[in-house]
């Protein structure tokens, strides 16, 4: 059952014929062509490489507007969860839809501790990845691999749902902090129950036997902060991946590995890495900020401005406001100056004064200051992408479990339009009279 809207109905003339397609209306206005029946009414599939111009579910989860620049998690606006929330309390928000009273977010964190060990057989599967190994590479391989020690819970009541959140969210970031302790050539540290989450996490990754590590409360709010800006955004790819594998009834960490693969790319949460390369390299390489501009609106180069440009906002995006304000708040807190923020603001200025950028609506997006701040913490640039995921989870698993819950839930199987050869035979084609295949002797 559609929970949208039926405001108007549209008309589709084709070969002489009228057919008439209902238009759909979301909370927010958002209006959609109802395009389910196209095929059994008309023969035709839509044709939308990129699936830039189809909604293909309906969500309750959260809200963009592209034109306006704004998020909202369950209605709520992003700056305000942010500004009030800590990282744990929306991870809960987005899974439940509502925010945790005082006493069921004590039992979710709770539960957090309990879950945040790994198997120690696990332990093993560190170190047989080469030094070299990419963290989000033993990070997909790390989840799915959990389906093997912890199998999936029916997840049919609030307590099952309530084990595997904190479960999934606990472990994916104590795999993060081993493989980096993997990747140091450092002792492991496991998580510790007397820490918050983002504490906890920022003890496994930079306590040593030598140094402890004492919380820093600008750090562990930044961090939280941050968390909760990757937390969810619609309709992503990753996101859609999560849904796609889901989709197939696989269980939710297969799923949930598939996506973390989906975000490694550059042009997605892999932006984060590469915008810090990118920066690097006006320094390493001597080029100017200039040169950048230059060589991103050339179109014979492959080179993009990283950390630029957006399928769905065409304005500045909300999360790039406030990851600028905290990466400013991380610098002068940890190391007092940057120059690589330096280049960042100057590359934001000169682009945003170009018309290649303005005719394009080319802003900054999140991934263009959130490395900055990883960095200040003293994160490694292989590990942001990581920092993503973490953020990521709780929307991919809510994601998961409304796809899960809705009734109309069908395995999602995209249509193409085939422009490969018409039937031809082997026969012809090789001339079987005179040529014998070397397989069949
Ligand atoms: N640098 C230079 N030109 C760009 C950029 C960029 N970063 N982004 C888009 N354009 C141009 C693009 O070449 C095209 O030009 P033209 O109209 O002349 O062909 C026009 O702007 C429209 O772009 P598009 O490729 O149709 O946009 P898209 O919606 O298919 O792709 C995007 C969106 C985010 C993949 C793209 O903007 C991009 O590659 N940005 C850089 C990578 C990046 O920062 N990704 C992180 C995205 S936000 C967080 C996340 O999703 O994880």
């Amino acid at each position: 059952m559609s929970m949208s809207k039926e405001i108007a109905r549209a008309k589709l003339c084709l070969d002489g014929k009228e057919y008439e397609l209902p238009v759909l209306e979301g909370t927010e206005g958002e209006r959609a062509l109802d395009i389910r029946r196209l095929r059994a009414t008309t023969g035709m599939v839509s044709y939308d490489p990129g699936v830039v111009n189809t909604g293909v579910c309906e969500s309750n989860i959260t809200f963009v507007d592209g034109e306006k620049g704004i998020l909202r998690f369950r209605g709520y606006d992003i700056e305000d969860l942010t500004e009030h929330c800590s990282f744990l309390e929306v991870a809960y928000l987005l899974v439940h839809g509502f925010l945790p009273t005082p006493s069921e977010y004590n039992a979710f964190s709770k539960l957090m501790n309990l879950h945040s060990m790994l198997h120690e057989d696990m332990r093993n599967f560190f170190s047989l990845y080469p030094d070299h190994a990419h963290p989000m590479a033993i990070l997909s391989a790390m989840v799915v691999s959990l389906s093997t020690f912890y199998p999936e819970l029916e997840l049919d009541s609030t307590e099952a749902i309530d084990i595997t959140v904190a479960r999934l969210l606990s472990k994916l970031r104590t795999i993060a902090a081993f493989s980096y302790k993997k990747n140091m050539g450092q002792p492991i540290v496991y998580p510790r129950s007397d820490l918050r989450y983002c504490e906890n996490f920022l003890n496994m990754m930079f306590h040593t036997p030598v140094n402890g590590y004492s919380p820093d409360p600008v750090i562990t709010h930044a961090l939280n902060q941050l968390l909760i800006l990757h937390a969810d955004h619609e309709q992503n790819c990753s996101t859609s991946v999560v849904r796609t594998v889901g989709s197939s009834r696989a269980n939710l960490y297969a799923s949930i590995s598939a996506g973390i693969c989906a975000l490694w790319g550059p042009l997605h949460g892999g932006a984060n890495q590469r915008v810090i390369e990118m920066l690097e390299s006006v320094i390493k390489q001597g080029l100017s900020a200039a040169t950048l501009i230059e060589r991103a609106k050339d179109k014979a180069d492959p080179f993009k401005l990283f950390g630029f440009g957006h399928r769905v906002y065409k304005t500045y995006d909300p999360r790039a406001k406030v990851a600028k304000k905290i990466c400013k708040q991380v610098i002068s807190h940890m190391t007092r100056t940057d120059p690589l923020l330096e280049i960042a603001q100057e590359l934001e200025e000169r682009a945003m004064a170009d018309a290649y950028f303005q005719e394009r609506n080319l802003y900054p997006n999140v991934d263009f200051y959130t490395g900055l701040s990883y960095r200040a913490m003293g994160i490694p640039i292989n590990m942001f992408t990581v920092m993503f995921a973490i953020g990521r989870l709780p929307g991919w698993i809510a994601q998961w479990l409304e796809q899960r819950d809705n009734a109309e839930n069908r395995i999602v199987r995209p249509r193409q339009v085939y422009v490969g050869p018409s039937r031809r035979t082997v026969a012809e084609t090789l001339n079987v009279s005179t040529y014998s295949h070397p397989g069949k002797n």
